[in-house]
């Protein structure tokens, strides 16, 4: 099984990049993990550049294509996801006819320092991906106070982490090939 990771976030010691490797510990062995990190490199969505598209929105389209699950990952900016993240499915979910992110069963997960829990974000994630005709699963993982639930990168509270592993084994069983 193929694997995609968006993370809606580039900065360095981000939250939401340790939360996606939480995910990709709890895939299954033999898994092929693929991430796309080049959010920031996309210019912002435009339809000239669906016929012809510049190289990173060609390889972006290709990586979403030859996935069979995704795993996307965000903070929560003022109640959403960062433009970035957001740019991206954009371009993911364009040509219409043709779009690679059609029918792909995605895993939602949000992580972020304040005691909320991203909800916001998580929420319009999930609405963005089922617009953009992905298949997000209905449960979402969201993990409140990350700088104190991550310890040396690891997430070590029990609750969060079995969430996060039921959320991907979920997600495993909706991306297996038939
Ligand atoms: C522009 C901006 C808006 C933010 N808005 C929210 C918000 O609405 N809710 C929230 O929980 N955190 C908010 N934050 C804080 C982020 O959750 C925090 O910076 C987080 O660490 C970003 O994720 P990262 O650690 O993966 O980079 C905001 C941060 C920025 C820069």
């Amino acid at each position: 099984m193929n694997v995609l990771v968006l993370v809606g976030s580039t900065r360095p010691d981000s939250f939401n990049a340790q939360l996606a490797a939480a995910a990709v510990a709890a895939l299954p062995e033999g898994t092929t993990v693929e991430r796309f990190d080049r959010l920031n490199e996309l210019p912002f969505y435009s339809d000239e550049g669906d016929a012809n598209p510049p190289a990173v929105v060609a390889d972006l389209r290709a990586a979403v294509g030859r996935a069979e699950a995704l795993v996307v990952v965000t903070p929560e900016f003022n109640a959403s996801v960062p433009a970035a993240l957001k740019n991206a499915i954009d371009w993911a979910s364009r040509p219409y006819d043709d779009s690679s992110i059609n029918g792909k069963p995605a895993a939602v997960l949000a992580a972020t320092p304040t005691p909320g829990d991203a909800g916001s974000a998580r929420d319009h994630l999930v609405a963005i991906l089922r617009r953009a005709r992905a298949l997000p699963l209905e449960t979402t993982v969201g993990v409140s106070a990350a700088h104190e639930a991550f310890v040396s990168g690891e997430l070590t509270d029990p609750t969060h982490a079995t969430a996060v592993e039921a959320l991907i084994a979920n997600l495993v069983s909706e991306g297996v090939p038939a």
